[in-house]
Parts: C-alpha cells; sequence; structure tokens
C-alpha cells in the first residue's frame, strides 16, 4: 500500500487524495448544516446538538484537530494539482477531453485554488468566533451546557459584517462545491459521458442546496432581528 506521500507524488494518486478528503468533508458540511438547522427547531435543539457534541469530552477535540488536519492534506494537494496544472499548460482555457467527455471548465473550476484557500482560512476564523467563542451556558436536562445558540444569533443579528461576510463565503462554498464535488465523484468512479453529465447535475444540486442552507441562517438572523425572528423560538 502506497504511503501518503508516495500517492502524493503521481497526478493520478493526488486527484485520489482530494477526491478521498473532499468527501470525507463534504459528510462533515451535511452533517454540520444539519445541526446547524436546528436553530429553527425547538428552543433547545441546537444546544442539545452542541451537547451531543461537547459530551464526547476530549474526544471533540481530537476530532476538530484531525478534522483541520483533513482539511489542511485536503488544500495541500489540491494546490499541488493547481500549480502542477499551471506549469504544464501551454496557453490558458484549453480544451480538454478525455474518456470521462470535455473537462468542465468554468468559473467554478477556475477559481478552486481561490475559493479553497478562502475556505482554509475562513474555517480557522470560524472555529475561534464559534467553537471558541465566550458564550454563556443553559441547563438542558438538568446539565449544564455551552449556549451556541445565543452566541450564533447574537453574532448574526448585530454585525452585518458578520452576516454578509458569512453569506459570500458560504457562496464560495457553494462554488467550491460545484466543481469539487464532481471532480471527486470522476475521480474515484469509473469513467465514462454518461456518468460524467450525471455526476455533474448531482453536485450542482447538492451544492445549491448546502450554499443556501448555510447562507439562509446568517440573512435570516440578520434581517429577522434574532430572537424576533418568526421561525427562532427563544427560550
Ligand atoms: C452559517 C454557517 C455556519 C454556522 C452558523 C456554523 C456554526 C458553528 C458552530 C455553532 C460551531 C460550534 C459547535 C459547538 O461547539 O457546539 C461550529 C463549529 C465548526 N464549524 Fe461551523 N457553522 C457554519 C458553517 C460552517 C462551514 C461552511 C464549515 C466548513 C466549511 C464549518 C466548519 C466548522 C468546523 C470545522 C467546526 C468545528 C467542529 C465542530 O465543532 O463541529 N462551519 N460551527
Amino acid at each position: 500500500m502506497p504511503s501518503l506521500l508516495q500517492a502524493a507524488q503521481s497526478q493520478v494518486g493526488r486527484k485520489i487524495l482530494t477526491g478521498l478528503t473532499g468527501i470525507f468533508l463534504v459528510l462533515f458540511i451535511i452533517f454540520h448544516l444539519g445541526g446547524n438547522l436546528a436553530i429553527f427547531g425547538e428552543p433547545d435543539a441546537m444546544n442539545r446538538y452542541s451537547m451531543m457534541l461537547h459530551d464526547f469530552g476530549p474526544l471533540l477535540w481530537v476530532a476538530r484537530v484531525g478534522l483541520l488536519a483533513v482539511f489542511l492534506i485536503h488544500a495541500w494537494i489540491g494546490i499541488s494539482i493547481w500549480w502542477h496544472k499551471q506549469k504544464a499548460r501551454p496557453q490558458k482555457y484549453e480544451v480538454y477531453s478525455s474518456k470521462a467527455g470535455p473537462s468542465r471548465q468554468s468559473l467554478s473550476s477556475r477559481s478552486m485554488a481561490f475559493t479553497g484557500v478562502v475556505l482554509l482560512i475562513f474555517v480557522v476564523f470560524h472555529i475561534n468566533t464559534f467553537a471558541l467563542g465566550d458564550m454563556g451556558t443553559v441547563t438542558i436536562d438538568g446539565q449544564q451546557t455551552h449556549d451556541v445558540k445565543t452566541l450564533v444569533i447574537d453574532t448574526f443579528s448585530n454585525s452585518a459584517f458578520y452576516a454578509f461576510g458569512y453569506a459570500f463565503v458560504m457562496l464560495l462554498l457553494g462554488t467550491h462545491l460545484g466543481h469539487g464535488i464532481w471532480s471527486a465523484f470522476t475521480s474515484l468512479t469509473i469513467k465514462s459521458k454518461k456518468a460524467s453529465a450525471m455526476f455533474y447535475s448531482i453536485s450542482a444540486v447538492l451544492a445549491i442546496i448546502l450554499a443556501v442552507g448555510f447562507l439562509f441562517i446568517p440573512l435570516y438572523i440578520y434581517f429577522g432581528g434574532g430572537c424576533e425572528a418568526a421561525l427562532i423560538q427563544c427560550q
């Protein structure tokens, strides 16, 4: 079995590694969106989700550091693929063709390195804001836990910078995923024009659902006035 470093030496190995780490990150993003949408559920639903995470104790931090490591590996290999292509490309915007059909050149594919780097910086800033942020506590089922829901509501309802900044980054997330999910599928599965076209549609739909799901949260809280908003019940 080749090691991570050996796999990262070849362009095919790099594509497989970005595909695998990318799919892992997409699964996390889907799970994370589910947890965040709990803000629109029962008054304590989001804090229950947070309590479930914090019940893992130090293991939560092991998982967070592991997740960050996967983000870094994904970004490092993604940037090296991009760099390799820049060096190998005689002219810009060439039309590529392969067994999987023409390469999907689009704004989404051409901005992968840029959107990826922005997302990586965002994640560090984001963990600092919400996972390490200054928050109060609430009591759920007799157990004291972090009041992450109030922190999220206060952050987005009091600051246009956070609300619109997050919404903008979520658009970049959608752009990144639109090409990224398709690219991961085509790198990891049998190549055919029909499968490639199908994966392209699945990626576009999934990317739109995830981006809209995430950007709805800050914008709705900001324009709805936090706890005043119809879909949010505060305790
Ligand atoms: C509106 C959008 C988002 C909101 C409101 C949000 C909210 C949160 C909250 C409240 C936490 C802390 C959870 C806790 O400690 O209980 C958290 C953690 C985290 N978020 Fe987000 N998040 C958003 C988007 C994203 C996106 C797009 C990504 C990745 C690209 C992301 C990655 C992470 C990571 C890696 C953590 C640390 C792991 C964890 O605690 O689950 N978040 N987020």
